[in-house]
């Protein structure tokens, strides 16, 4: 009797602490304790890199503070998305925290690093490393860093995603149902992009690579 009663004490206790320690792999890869959390996987791919042929961004190497702000984002509106609203709303805190950290951990993509001086040809190159200074556009290295990395917290990478993703984010931009940018830095860029020129400049952070820019 008394064996017994301490057994099942120890299976309590394990089963509370477990509980407590939020499994970040199992949060990504069977999703949240509330089943609207959807399994991160079946759309940002097994290793975080996304999917490049739906617009589902990779999420691998990202700042864990950017990834918390834009769950926020999703949950205040201030990104408006029906994939990821209800997604982000169902996380708890600590799974955000901790499918964050465990995602910010895992490797970028190796590209090498294109800055302003070098050689620009293409539209998608020109707008990337020299901007539209005559219609106030920056280029896109100045914030995002050489070959457009990310820098810090505020500034995510653009290489490593796809062109259809950084469309359709330049587009949400455009048409104000992403409106989550600090001073509406991005709001601004966009809303003077053609569409010819977002295409090429998300083809061109879509194409580098370890040996340089494919477009
Ligand atoms: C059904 C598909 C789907 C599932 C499941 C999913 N996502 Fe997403 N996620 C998306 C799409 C689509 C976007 C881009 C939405 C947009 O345009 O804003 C996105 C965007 C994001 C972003 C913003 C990335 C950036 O570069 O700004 C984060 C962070 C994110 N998802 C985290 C998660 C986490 C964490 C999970 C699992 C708990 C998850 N997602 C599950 C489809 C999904
Ligand atoms: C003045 C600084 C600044 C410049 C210049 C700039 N950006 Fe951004 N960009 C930002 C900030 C800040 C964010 C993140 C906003 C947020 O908090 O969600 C961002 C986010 C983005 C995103 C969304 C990435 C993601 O993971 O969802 C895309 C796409 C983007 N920028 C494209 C561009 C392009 C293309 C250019 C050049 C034409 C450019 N940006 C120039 C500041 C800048």
């Amino acid at each position: 009797m008394k064996v017994a009663f301490w057994s099942l004490t120890g299976l309590l206790l394990a089963s509370s602490l477990q509980a407590f320690a939020t499994d970040a792999t199992a949060v990504y890869t069977k999703g949240g304790g509330n089943p609207a959390a959807m399994a991160c996987i079946t759309c940002h791919g097994a290793e975080g890199e996304g999917m490049a042929a739906a617009g589902f961004p990779r999420l691998a190497g990202l700042s864990a503070d950017y990834m918390k702000k834009q769950l926020g984002d999703y949950l205040s509106g201030d990104r408006a998305n029906p994939i990821m609203q209800p997604i982000a709303a169902a996380l708890t805190p600590e799974e955000v925290e901790a499918v964050t950290t465990m995602l910010a951990s895992k490797p970028a993509p190796k590209v090498k690093k294109i800055g302003r001086a070098a050689e620009a040809q293409t539209l998608g190159a020109i707008l990337a490393l020299r901007g539209a200074w005559e219609r106030n556009i920056p280029e896109c290295v100045a914030c995002h860093g050489p070959s457009g990395v990310g820098v810090g917290d505020a500034f995510p990478p653009l290489a490593g995603q796809s062109a259809q993703y950084l469309s359709s984010q330049l587009n949400a931009w455009r048409q104000g149902t992403r409106k989550n940018d600090p001073n509406d830095l991005m709001g601004h860029i966009a809303r003077k992009l053609t569409d010819d020129e977002i295409k090429a400049v998300s083809a061109y952070f879509a194409s580098l690579n370890e040996a340089g820019a494919a477009q």
